[in-house]
């Protein structure tokens, strides 16, 4: 398996249309929603019906995830009573690639017809009254991996030079997750997510920083949610919270324990998004 290297900058707008091209080549007209599932939230997939998938290997310009729990797969089919577009896996800066790179399945399905996302991730908690298990609908969030998938020459095709920020998760969609949370009995916490690049999880030193800024910490969906805004789609945030930070030295957290929460709290995660989609 080889990762494509990103062309350059000035033939970006054509990967991109190429990708778009191969997903509509290989699956026809794609939904209007996208899911993207984070660490240990690929059992959405398996919930879905009529579905067709196509591993991202056999997708032009697709970069396949190295990361265990990322199946690496685009699937669509119907979920909540609706046809959606899933990707399971995506691929994360601490992989090594460029940021522009990680975005691209994601502004590839946008050009091809995606007005709707619906991005998802395991994360820590640093509000201390969250829970490994539970849910947190992502309200904003605040980029520390100092990478922006905008940087270099814009695609004026694509969106503006400097997009405005001021609502990255569209209020309607958020108003929709709380009703939705609140009907099927699901408890949603509601918070600022900090991405930052991993693969190391957090010290002791910057848990105790990072408390007073934000609720969750991860190392992916921002360049998603920029991309994405910037290409004009409306996005939703949802976090799996799969650890919590105690300001100890000693307590060690680990991709398996991550995992395996992601798995635990994954019925509640289908419900809430399925229960969305009915309603989108
Ligand atoms: N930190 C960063 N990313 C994560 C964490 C965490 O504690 N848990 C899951 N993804």
């Amino acid at each position: 398996m080889t990762t494509p290297a990103l062309d350059p900058q000035d033939a970006h707008l054509a990967t991109i249309r190429e990708s778009a091209k191969a997903v509509e080549e290989r699956f026809g007209k794609i939904p209007d929603t996208l899911v993207v599932a984070g660490s240990g939230l690929g059992a959405f997939a398996e919930r879905m019906t009529k579905t067709t998938a196509a591993s991202y290997d056999d997708l032009k310009n697709f970069p396949q995830s190295t990361v265990v729990g990322h199946a690496g797969k685009l699937i669509v089919g119907e979920a909540g009573g609706r046809r959606i577009v899933l990707m399971s896996g995506r691929k994360h800066v601490y992989e090594g690639v460029d940021v522009r790179l990680t975005v691209l399945p994601l502004r590839a399905l946008i050009a091809a017809g995606v007005k709707t996302v619906i991005l998802s991730n395991a994360a820590g908690a640093l509000n201390r009254t969250f829970q490994p298990g539970d849910l947190m609908l992502i309200n904003d969030h605040i980029n520390m991996q100092f990478r922006n998938p905008l940087m270099g020459p814009n695609l004026d095709e694509l969106g503006p030079r400097f997009p405005d920020m001021c609502t990255p998760y569209n209020s309607e969609l958020l108003e929709l997750a709380r009703d939705t949370a609140r009907r099927e009995g699901i408890r949603l916490h509601e918070g600022v997510y900090l991405a930052l690049t991993g693969p190391t999880y957090e010290t002791p030193a910057e848990v105790q920083m990072f408390r007073g800024i934000a609720d969750a910490v991860g190392m992916s969906t921002v360049p998603e949610n920029t991309a994405a805004v910037h290409a004009g789609a409306r996005v939703l945030g949802i976090s799996a919270i799969t650890n919590s930070h105690v300001l100890k030295t000693g307590v060690v957290t680990t991709h398996e324990e991550v995992m395996d929460i992601g798995r635990h709290v994954s019925d509640e995660f289908c419900r809430l998004v399925e229960g969305i989609i009915a309603r989108l």
